[in-house]
């Protein structure tokens, strides 16, 4: 039982609920049988102080029938409103559009809990992404209403007592009989209280091939937002955040964790107030939202989640890596993780289908199991400025077809992928020719070109349409066992030429509706292909990509040094067996042994591919991928599946080091990273914390043999004077 409902005597919390997932707990409470306010979350205790608490404090509005026993902006609260009395950014704003008054408040009416959950339903095109239950998922719905608009707000709490995750969402109703609009909608509120030292911050920001940058500072007073605009989670900003005790380590300190299940915008926003209070709101984009809804309509929020540990940071990454393996994630579509070989770093756009044949057959030769075909097959593609929209095969590239080539490709001994750009469209297109207003353009001003495209107005369902019907008809009886799902620019402006002046701000989230839809439709389409999502690499590593993405394409940025940074940072809210490594070719480096080990080391971070031309590869190099494989194959349970455990940080220290832990522990794969030389040797010491005591580890590799104790204690590791060095340890109970 993860839920329970008291109501206690005496009291002016009237009604009470806690929620327990394995080491956590939460608590929630209706003050004076009317106004949801916060009590707890923390570790699981039976003696957590869940007592309710109001601040009566000057130029604080009140309630007449409460006066100082119940100030808004001065409580704990499970949703705060906007416009009554709390002036701390508000969980959610309603417009009443019969008087034009924002100011808004709910009641409570009634709780209640049931086993597993509601699926999040989008307003248009059917879902939402959301975590999937299993048999212990429980669900916490609160209903509250408002006597003047007529509106039902229901608050949903939907737990995963394995992986420590409580997930929150809200559904508004209009039961009213005039419009409104909902100017602001977020999915989750926390109010932390006074912590005495204050909160870190753990954000990542980043750029086109910079992906996740760790950013870690201090909260002080006011309002800290972390959000996107750009119709993407981004590159820039991740929606992942943490905070946590500011002398919290990877393994000491309480920490807490948030994310959201979806792609588009954005917003985190934190705000500590005077008394040094924090709020956590997660949700949608305030900027570039809002919604008109008539009588008789809902809209229903994405899912944010939200994770706790007394035990450090690295266990708040755990616990998310857990849920989204558990939860999130697509079943897996083949028995094992295929090994990809990418054509895009090898050939640009100069392939044709002889050349991907011979790829195909070099794949097959070094035991990698997927060539992949990138960019240039299709329209009239062949450079960047045109063919996107165009969803056929280049007569002259595959003179008998995409059927016969691609049959061809799989008899050389391979599974095979193709590269898609569904949501984009060059001016250069028979699409464009055609339908130039499908692309969001504001009107009388120029459509802004990035990368040479525009993006399709996805909230267009004639649009969904044209591209399901698209790739039904191209890739029809043909036998493809993934497709590369890119997007590779930013909405901006985002206007939608099928919705009505007053309901532009709903145009950003309803595109993002239209490209789950088309999600949902080619994984019906060709339910035994694997999708991969990249948006120039790692520009939408999300949670809301990730439900319908076996992986990730981590970034565009291939270079091992830069992808010790970039991995690292991903690590934080997202399991390893999303973040899709490949060991690339700069320059000649995959002919040097020393950068071509590096390169796969690194890459031994998550599922494995290759992204060069194996037909310009010596012997020598291919017999050393031919074994690269065999070694990943050796470990890919573990790095898909096992625990993580970050050791050392490269922006601390310039070396990435961490550890898996298989679950009963008696498997352990290490892995140091170094990637500048030292002038001077130094000795780092990696605690395997998850080393059995009593038990002796030996090492595959190297063939020595530790106990439990000493991994414990730390593995000395001396740095290299050199850089690009590695070392691993795959240390196995005897
Ligand atoms: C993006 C991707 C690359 C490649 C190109 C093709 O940049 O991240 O991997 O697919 O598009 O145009």
């Amino acid at each position: 039982m993860s839920i329970t409902i008291t109501h206690p005597q005496n009291s002016k919390i009237t009604t009470q609920a806690v929620i327990r997932t394995k080491n956590t707990m939460y608590a929630l409470g209706i003050f004076a049988d009317r106004f949801p306010v916060h009590l707890y979350y923390g570790k699981k205790s039976r003696s957590a102080d869940l007592t309710y608490r109001s601040w009566g404090s000057a130029f604080s509005p009140y309630y007449p029938e409460y006066g100082d026993s119940y100030m808004a902006t001065t409580v704990s609260s499970e949703f705060p409103t906007f416009g009554m009395g709390d002036f701390r950014a508000a969980a959610i704003r309603v417009r009443d559009l019969s008087t034009g008054s924002d100011a808004t408040e709910f009641s409570f009416r009634r709780m209640k809990k049931y086993k597993g959950r509601v699926a999040i339903n989008a307003p248009i095109y059917g879902e939402l992404p959301y975590a999937e239950a299993d048999e212990n998922t429980e669900t916490l719905e609160m209903i509250l209403d408002d006597a003047v608009t007529g509106c039902e707000l229901h608050l949903y709490y939907t737990v995963f007592p394995e992986s420590d995750v409580i997930a929150r969402h809200m559904t508004l109703i209009n039961k009213g009989k005039t419009p409104v609009s909902l100017e602001k909608c977020m999915s989750l509120c926390l109010d932390i209280p006074d912590t005495k030292y204050g909160l870190d911050l753990i954000s990542t920001y980043g750029a086109h091939a910079r992906e996740r940058h760790v950013d870690r500072y201090k909260l002080s007073y006011g309002v800290h937002r972390i959000t996107s605009r750009r119709g993407a989670s981004s590159h820039m900003e991740n929606p992942c955040i943490l905070l946590c005790h500011p002398k919290a380590t990877e393994e000491r300190g309480e920490a807490y964790g948030f994310n959201i299940v979806y792609s588009g915008d954005f917003l985190d926003e934190l705000e500590v107030d005077p008394s040094k209070k924090t709020r956590v709101l997660i949700g949608l984009g305030d900027e570039t939202f809002s919604w008109r809804l008539e009588a008789g309509e809902s809209f229903t929020s994405p899912e944010a989640v939200m994770t706790y540990s007394a035990h450090g940071i690295g266990e708040v990454s755990r616990n998310f890596h857990r849920f989204t393996r558990d939860h999130i994630l697509p079943p897996e579509p083949f028995e094992r993780r295929p090994v990809v070989l990418n054509s895009w770093e090898a050939f640009y756009f100069n392939i044709d289908g002889k050349l991907m044949e011979d790829f195909a057959a070099g794949a097959a030769e070094v035991g990698m199991d997927m060539p992949v075909m990138d960019d240039g097959w299709f329209g009239e593609r062949r450079h960047d400025r045109a063919g996107l929209g165009d969803w056929y095969p280049h007569p002259s590239l595959f003179p008998d077809g995409l059927k016969a080539f691609v049959e061809r490709a799989k008899a050389k001994g391979v599974k095979f992928g193709i590269w898609i750009e569904p949501e984009m469209v060059n001016p250069d297109s028979d699409l464009y020719r055609a339908h130039p207003e499908w692309a969001l353009a504001a009107p009388g001003r120029v459509p802004l070109e990035s990368r040479q495209q525009l993006v399709l107005d996805m909230g267009n369902p004639a649009v969904v349409d044209y591209l399901s019907d698209s790739f039904a008809t191209c890739f029809k009886d043909v036998p493809l066992d993934y497709f590369k799902w890119d997007m590779n620019r930013h909405l901006s402006p985002v206007y939608s030429n099928v919705l009505p002046p007053e309901r532009q701000k709903e145009a950003s989230f309803r595109h993002m509706c239209g490209v789950y839809e088309l999600f949902r439709r080619l994984h019906a389409l060709f339910p035994n292909a694997m999708i991969e999502n990249c948006s120039g690499g790692g520009g939408r590593y999300d949670l809301g990509m990730m439900k319908y993405s076996t992986q990730i394409w981590c970034s565009d940025n291939t270079d091992p040094v830069s992808r010790t940074y970039i991995q690292y940072g991903s690590t934080l809210g997202y399991p390893t067996a999303t973040m899709s490594c490949h060991v690339a070719n700069h320059g000649s480096s995959i002919e040097d042994p020393r950068k071509l080990n590096y390169g796969f080391r690194v890459a031994l971070n998550g599922p494995l591919g290759y992204e060069l031309n194996i037909l310009g590869a010596s012997d020598t190099a291919k017999a050393t991928m031919s074994g690269q494989i065999e070694e990943y194959r050796a470990y890919e349970h573990l790095i898909l599946r096992g625990d993580f455990y970050r050791l050392l940080d490269p922006f601390a220290c310039g070396r990435y080091a961490y550890y898996f832990a298989s679950a009963d522990s008696r498997e352990l794969l290490v892995t140091y990273l170094q990637n500048h030389g030292d002038p001077q040797k130094t000795v780092y010491t990696l605690r395997i914390s998850r080393a059995i005591a009593g038990v002796t580890y030996k090492d595959t590799i190297s063939g020595k043999t530790f106990t439990g104790e000493e991994l414990r204690k730390g593995i000395s590791v001396e740095s290299d004077t050199e850089g690009l060095y590695a070392v691993m340890w795959h240390l196995v109970a005897e």
